[in-house]
């Protein structure tokens, strides 16, 4: 935590990328994309779904892919990765291949914020499923709201000019149209997004999982954000990661 406002003056790059859904067979898959994006960016984040079972195998295949990338990485696990139980497992061995996951921790690298968590589900706006009734709804929104609250005190210790929240589900509707209508409150909370607003050096905002979403949205106070789901971003760009001036 830090207790000086951290200024920033030149303008950075970074990269994200979400939903690598790395598979055993996938050696060397993605290792030439991270050296592209080393050269193109001044830090990468991770938007979760890193591998498609959160096998150990599949994570170690990332990293050793991750070996190529040279620039200061941060990440989020997905929900993919919590497929096999061990997602601390997974969480380790990114870890050891340098890249700082920010559940429920904060980290400033080259002078921007970046605080992270999963995320979970439960709808928009006046969709979202609220804590009634049955003792299984209050508790699927307690873990709704657990994800807020650790991106809340994530960022409130971020003392820098600018900030970025990093998430695998989405904080707005408007980045998962495109999904089908029937999945929507499966696909993020609004919850994120109060979260995000509750601080004005928030900058931006990328998450991933909705797979056939929108590249672009807006939190309700105003922030950027961006699915930077990996089949997303090539639709749009024509290169699975965004690029995001900070
Ligand atoms: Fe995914
Ligand atoms: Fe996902």
């Amino acid at each position: 935590m830090n207790d000086t406002i951290e200024p920033t003056n030149t303008p950075l790059k970074l990269a994200a990328i979400g939903d690598l859904h790395v598979a055993d067979g996938d050696e060397r898959r993605y290792r030439e994309l991270f050296a592209e994006i080393s050269e193109a960016a001044d830090i990468l984040a991770l938007c979760g779904d890193l591998t498609n079972f959160g096998k150990t195998s599949e994570a170690e295949i990332l990293a050793e892919d991750l070996s190529a990338c040279k620039i200061p990485m941060v990440g989020v696990l997905g929900n993919h990765d919590f497929e096999e139980g061990q997602p601390e497992i997974v969480t380790r061995i990114l870890c050891d291949a340098g890249v700082t996951m920010l559940d429920e921790q904060a980290v400033v690298v080259e002078g921007i914020g970046f605080a992270g968590v999963k995320g979970f589900i439960g709808g928009f706006g006046r969709n979202e499923l609220g804590p009634f009734g049955e003792l299984a709804i209050k508790h699927f929104v307690d873990e709704s709201r657990n994800e807020a609250r650790k991106l809340e005190n994530g960022l409130r210790s971020l003392r820098t000019e600018k900030a970025v929240a990093v998430l695998h589900y989405s904080p707005v509707a408007q980045t998962v149209q495109g999904e089908p209508a029937e999945i929507m409150p499966f696909l993020g909370s609004s919850r994120l997004a109060a979260a995000i607003d509750r601080f004005d050096n928030v900058t931006a905002a990328v998450h991933g999982h909705a797979h056939r979403g929108s590249y672009r949205g807006d939190t309700p106070g105003g922030v950027p954000v961006y699915n930077c789901a990996q089949f997303v971003v090539q639709a749009q760009f024509g290169r699975p990661y965004a690029l995001i001036e900070l």
